[in-house]
């Protein structure tokens, strides 16, 4: 008999509300109690998509806006084969960032539409749920300041929230809030029972298509 699917787990949310420190904890427990996970991020800086989109953020280098946007996308696009032969082996994707960033944060700048911005992604592997980690603006800036890197502004960010909150109203996808302003714990509690509901429904449903 073929392996049951492993399912799409996604992590998404502003910055400093703690999705890798959680993706991290959530692949170890998943994998403790037996079901084989596997951490992934997007950017994936190690190719040579990645590589590019990594110094534009570490602005070592400029790029058109629409151009930087597609490169991200193609850097999902580029994982893609490997994405779905991991979950029908079974393993279980937990992912730091999706095409839900991409399209936050490319549609926070002047010019472009949410529309627009979730076009190049239409297709992609569909999560079984999106977790967004709620952080209210003053508790993520009560959590240290921002990094050097392009996009790590205050004004930014609310932009890239506003976005985040119009992509949610979309109830074609699994959306589920987590409070992230609690304790490292409770916040994976809450994040590990999710995310176990959903390698549950996964079992029995087909992999699905983003946005389409
Ligand atoms: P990331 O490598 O996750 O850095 P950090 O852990 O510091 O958040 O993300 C890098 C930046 O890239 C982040 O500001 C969000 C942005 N981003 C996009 O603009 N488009 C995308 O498609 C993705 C995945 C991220």
């Amino acid at each position: 008999m073929a392996a049951k699917r492993g399912a799409l787990i996604v992590l998404e949310g502003v910055d400093k509300a703690g999705k890798t420190t959680q993706c991290k904890m959530l692949v170890q427990a998943l994998q403790q109690s037996g079901y084989p996970a596997e951490m992934m991020r997007f950017p994936d800086r190690s190719t040579t998509i990645g590589k590019l989109i990594s110094a534009y953020l570490e602005k070592k280098s400029e790029l058109e806006d629409h151009t930087v946007h597609l490169l991200f996308s193609a850097n999902r696009w580029e994982m893609v084969p490997e994405m779905k032969r991991k979950l029908e082996q079974g393993t279980t994707l937990v992912v730091d960032r999706y095409a839900f960033s991409g399209a936050a944060f490319t549609s926070a700048k002047p010019g472009f539409s949410l529309d627009w911005c979730t076009r190049s992604d239409v297709g992609l592997p569909k999560p079984d749920v999106v977790l967004f980690l709620q952080l209210s603006p003053a508790e993520a800036a009560s959590r240290g300041r921002y990094g050097e890197e392009r996009y790590e502004d205050a004004a930014f960010q609310s932009a890239v929230l506003d976005r985040f909150r119009q992509l949610m109203d979309d109830s074609s996808v699994n959306w589920k809030v987590v409070d992230a302003s609690g304790s490292v714990d409770d916040v994976h509690k809450d994040i590990a029972l999710k995310s176990l509901d959903a390698i549950h429904a996964a079992q029995t449903q087909p992999l699905g298509e983003l946005w389409k």
